[in-house]
C-alpha cells in the first residue's frame, strides 16, 4: 500500500443523497470533488450498482453532506453498509435537513452540504461520473473534514490480525474497508461485497494465524464474511441478521 502513489491521493467522504418519488436513500462516497468555480460545479462517481445511483441518474439531484471528524461508524455503517434495496437507511433517523432540491441533508457527523443538479453525465463503465451545478449550500458547523485516511484511521473497525483461517487457508484484505475474503487465490475479477473496489486493491495478510476462535466465556466465535463483526453467543439462531451489515445466519464462518 505505502509503494502505490494511487493511495497518495487525497479525498474526502461524503453521504451523498437522492429523493426519487418520494424515497429517500443516501449512500457513502469518496468521490466529490470540485471541478470548476464558474459556474461553480461538482464531480461525483457512483458505482452502477449502488441504488443511490439509479436515484441520480433518473432525477439529475443529490446533495452530498460533508462527513467531518465527528462521524461515528454507526453514520458509515447505516449508509456504506448496506443499500436502500435492502432497508430504509432513513428510518430513526433525525438528522436532516430537507433542502432546495427535495434531497435530504445529513446534518449529525457532517459539517456542511453542498446540493446539486446535474448537468452531465459520463458513463465510464463500472461507475457513472456526474457533473453538476451547485445550489443550496451552508455550513453545519466548525469541525474538520474526515478525508479518507482519517477514516482508515479513525473511524474504520480495524481487522483482526491474521494471516490463516482455521482451515489453514490464506486471507486477503480489502485496503479500503477491511472486508476479508478467504481463498488461496483471490480472482482476479474480485469486487468487495463492501466498498466495491477491485481486486487491485486487496493485500495478503501475512500475520500468524490466530487462535482457534473461542471468547472469554467459552462460546464459539463466529464472523461475518461480509464485514467482520464477530458473534460470540455460542449457536446463533436461524433468524439471525448481522447488527452491522443485516446479511443472515449463512454468512457467517467459526473462526
Ligand atoms: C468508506 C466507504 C467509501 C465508499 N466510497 C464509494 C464511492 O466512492 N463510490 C461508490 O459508488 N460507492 C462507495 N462506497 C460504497 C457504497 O456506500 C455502498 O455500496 C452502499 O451500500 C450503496 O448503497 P445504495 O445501494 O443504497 O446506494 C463506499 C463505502 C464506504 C464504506
Amino acid at each position: 500500500m505505502a509503494d502505490n502513489p494511487m493511495y497518495k491521493l487525497t479525498y474526502g467522504l461524503f453521504v451523498v443523497t437522492a429523493n426519487e418519488n418520494g424515497r429517500d436513500n443516501g449512500c457513502i462516497t469518496n468521490t466529490v470533488g470540485q471541478v470548476t468555480s464558474e459556474p461553480e460545479r461538482v464531480s461525483l462517481t457512483v458505482n452502477k450498482s449502488n441504488l443511490t445511483h439509479d436515484m441520480i441518474l433518473d432525477t439529475g439531484l443529490f446533495t452530498a453532506s460533508i462527513i467531518s471528524q465527528e462521524a461515528d461508524l454507526e453514520l458509515i455503517k447505516r449508509f456504506g453498509f448496506q443499500s436502500g434495496r435492502d432497508a430504509d437507511k432513513f428510518a430513526d433517523f433525525d438528522s436532516i435537513r430537507r433542502v432546495d432540491n427535495g434531497t435530504l441533508a445529513v446534518t449529525k457527523g457532517t459539517n456542511s452540504f453542498i446540493s446539486a443538479k446535474v448537468c452531465q453525465t459520463i458513463d465510464l463503465g463500472t461507475h457513472t461520473m456526474f457533473i453538476a451545478d451547485v445550489g443550496q449550500t451552508a455550513m453545519l458547523n466548525a469541525a474538520r473534514s474526515a478525508d479518507y485516511a482519517y477514516y482508515l484511521e479513525h473511524i474504520k473497525p480495524q481487522p483482526k490480525a491474521v494471516g490463516t483461517d482455521e482451515s489453514g487457508q490464506t486471507v486477503w484484505r480489502c485496503m479500503i474497508c477491511g472486508y476479508e475474503y478467504v481463498g488461496e487465490e483471490l480472482p482476479e475479477d474480485f469486487i468487495c461485497p463492501l466498498c466495491k473496489h477491485p481486486a487491485s486493491d486487496f493485500e495478503k495478510v501475512t500475520a500468524a494465524a490466530v487462535p482457534a476462535g473461542v471468547a472469554d466465556n467459552g462460546k464459539i466465535i463466529w464472523r461475518c464474511t461480509i464485514c467482520g463483526y464477530e458473534y460470540d453467543g455460542g449457536d446463533m439462531a436461524d433468524d439471525y441478521v448481522c447488527p452491522v451489515c443485516g446479511v443472515g445466519k449463512d454468512q457467517f464462518e467459526k473462526i
